[in-house]
């Protein structure tokens, strides 16, 4: 189990744009151990580092990748929105991320996200992920998703992966340790909004690690790690001690 792990959220995504190699590189570069990423696939079966299901809001294109290939994707730039420094910068692949955690040793939290486009392309990204992560050759991961039924088909076909569950204040019933159980889930990663002290509690003595979204305080985080909390994501990692 991690114990107080910060994770850089989309890379250091304050200072270059998110879940790009140069936000990474940043995140590494400025001694965060583990960073988080959100993953979906193209019509090729690559897979793709995108935390939208349309390119609108962190690149120069608009509309859905869903039918695009890995060239389509090479003609995208996904930094100039943010400062002309990053122009040019791509969208990377999870193949580009592995290849850089395995020369550096950072580790990564793996969201995958929750695929709009039916069951076929869910299990093809499913597999994709898993293939992907078979390349890791020592740095650790733990693969997420708010999409549970993913998580479970991803855990059934490759129990040796580390799970987390994504869960928002507002889904959160009190059905959650049946669905841990049955996810065979390690860890829990609640939104921070509304988290309270026994909450944090009860996850922990239910032997589950707690890693919370999006906490972009230095003295919240603390008080969740005293609270038992095992990780937080961050926005501000180069800001947290580490
Ligand atoms: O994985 C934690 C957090 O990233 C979940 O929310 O929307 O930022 O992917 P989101
Ligand atoms: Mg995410």
């Amino acid at each position: 189990m991690i114990e107080k792990t910060v994770f850089a959220h989309r890379g250091l995504n304050t200072l270059a744009p998110e879940n790009t190699m140069a936000a990474f590189r940043l995140a590494h570069e400025s001694g965060a151990k583990w960073i988080e990423t959100d993953v979906d696939i193209i019509s090729d079966g690559t897979i793709i580092i995108c935390h939208d299901t349309t390119l609108d809001r962190t690149t120069d294109h608009s509309g859905g990748y869903y039918e695009m290939t890995a060239s389509d994707i090479e003609k995208i730039d996904a930094g100039s929105w943010f400062s002309k420094q990053y122009a040019g910068e791509k969208l990377p692949t999870l193949r580009q991320l592995v290849d850089y955690m395995n020369e550096t040793g950072l580790n990564a939290n793996i969201e995958i996200k929750s695929n709009e486009a039916g069951a076929e392309m869910t299990h093809a990204l499913i597999d994709g992920v898993i293939a992907e992560l078979a390349r890791l050759d020592g740095p650790e991961v733990i693969v997420s998703s708010f999409n549970l039924v993913l998580l479970y088909i991803l855990k059934q076909k490759a129990p040796h992966l580390s799970i987390g569950a994504l869960y928002e204040t507002c889904a959160l019933y009190d059905d959650w340790r049946s669905i841990l159980e049955l996810l065979k889930a390690d860890y829990i990663h609640p939104e921070d909004t509304g988290l309270t002290r026994a909450k944090v509690k009860e996850f922990r003595d239910f032997g589950v690690g707690v890693n919370v979204w999006t906490v972009n305080s230095a003295e919240r985080a603390n008080e969740l790690f005293n609270w038992g909390a095992t990780g937080i994501f961050t926005d501000i990692a180069h800001q947290i001690n580490q």
